[in-house]
């Protein structure tokens, strides 16, 4: 058992997964489809060490507790079970962007881990493999697996597009970098308790079709309000479930209303928003630099970040420790 380390990049998804269809193998209610996100990154260094009592972690340079680090330990467990062996690891994460804050970043962390213990567990699996393990640490990780725009159906998250296939932008707009207060994992489980669930879901492959079509054909306007009626679908269902969860802050809204409004006036621009209260509005790089300079200026926003299409999960040979 050796160490290595894997970058990742989190996704977005342009149609989201919100629900489950089975919990223990982590199934989604409904197919999803994302775009991995370039400027955003990952690090994970794992280490096995046979002289070590429990699995240590810190990510972002804090150690690990709570939720955050049984999730990591329980997916170290899967990958020792691989490998048939039960050494103890050591695990280094860092994210050049804010964790927890709606940026998805539970994606990039699982892919990356995943990645980073099998390897150093001395597996090598392919990207199908490394695709589902990733899933069972989280959702949205198998799908920062494959490069590019990914489509996530069941068991498998495969390439649509690469990442190459088309210059879109997402601007992401911030407005808090503060960890949220229920998790999307805890939030999947009170998807079902919302009237509008199902409503949801029978919804879903109409606005999924529409954004393959508009990918294929590379034409935004065609996918862009099934993007933005998927997006206000799923936080339709998180407002509407028992507890609710409104994830949301004024500025939020306020990004939202001005999307729309610089839509009407020209800027092609439309907006997805996650289990937090950060909104993504995807265009095209021709456009990036308006929207992120209009962005700047609604109130409430703290900063932008805007990236292209990002490459899959993959090895490299700078550790963290
Ligand atoms: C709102 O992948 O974080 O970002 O599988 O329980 O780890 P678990 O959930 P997670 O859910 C992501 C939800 C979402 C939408 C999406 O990315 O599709």
């Amino acid at each position: 058992m050796g160490r290595a380390t894997a970058v990742a990049h989190p996704n977005i998804a342009l149609v989201k997964y919100w629900g489950k269809a089975d919990d223990k193998r982590n199934l989604p209610a409904n197919p999803s489809l994302s775009m991995n996100l370039a400027a955003l990154t990952t690090v994970t260094t794992v280490e096995f060490r046979p002289d070590q009592a429990s699995d240590l972690v810190t990510i972002d340079g804090r150690p690990a507790a709570g939720q955050a680090l049984e999730r990591v330990v329980a997916h170290l467990d899967r990958v020792r079970a691989l490998a048939g062996s039960d050494e103890r690891a050591w695990v280094a994460s860092r994210n050049d962007f804010p964790a927890a804050a709606g940026l998805a970043s539970s994606s990039s962390a699982f892919a990356a881990l995943t990645l980073a213990a099998t390897q150093a567990a001395g597996l090598s699996l392919d990207e199908v493999g490394l695709s589902r393990l990733a899933r069972l640490g989280s959702g949205s990780a198998c799908r920062s697996v494959p490069a590019g725009i990914v489509l996530w159906e069941m068991e498998d998250a495969h390439q649509v597009a690469p990442p190459e296939h088309w210059d879109l932008r997402d601007a992401i707009a911030i407005v808090t970098g503060q960890a949220k207060a229920v998790s999307s994992h805890d939030g999947h489980a009170l998807a079902p308790t919302s009237p509008l669930y199902a409503a949801r879901l029978a919804a879903v492959p109409e606005w999924l079709a529409a954004v393959k079509d508009g990918l294929a054909r590379r034409d935004l306007a065609a996918m862009g309000p099934a993007i933005e009626a998927d997006a206000l679908a799923m936080h339709a269902v998180m407002m509407t479930s028992r507890p609710s969860l409104l994830y949301w802050l004024p500025a939020t809204v306020a990004v939202l209303r001005a999307v729309r409004a610089w839509r009407d006036g020209g800027l092609e621009a439309y907006f997805t928003v996650d289990a937090g209260p950060n909104v993504h509005c995807l265009c095209l790089a021709a456009a990036a630099g308006e929207v992120e300079n209009r962005l700047k200026a609604v109130p409430g926003v703290q900063q932008v970040v805007v990236s292209g299409p990002g490459n899959g999960v993959r090895s490299v040979n700078q550790h963290l420790f």
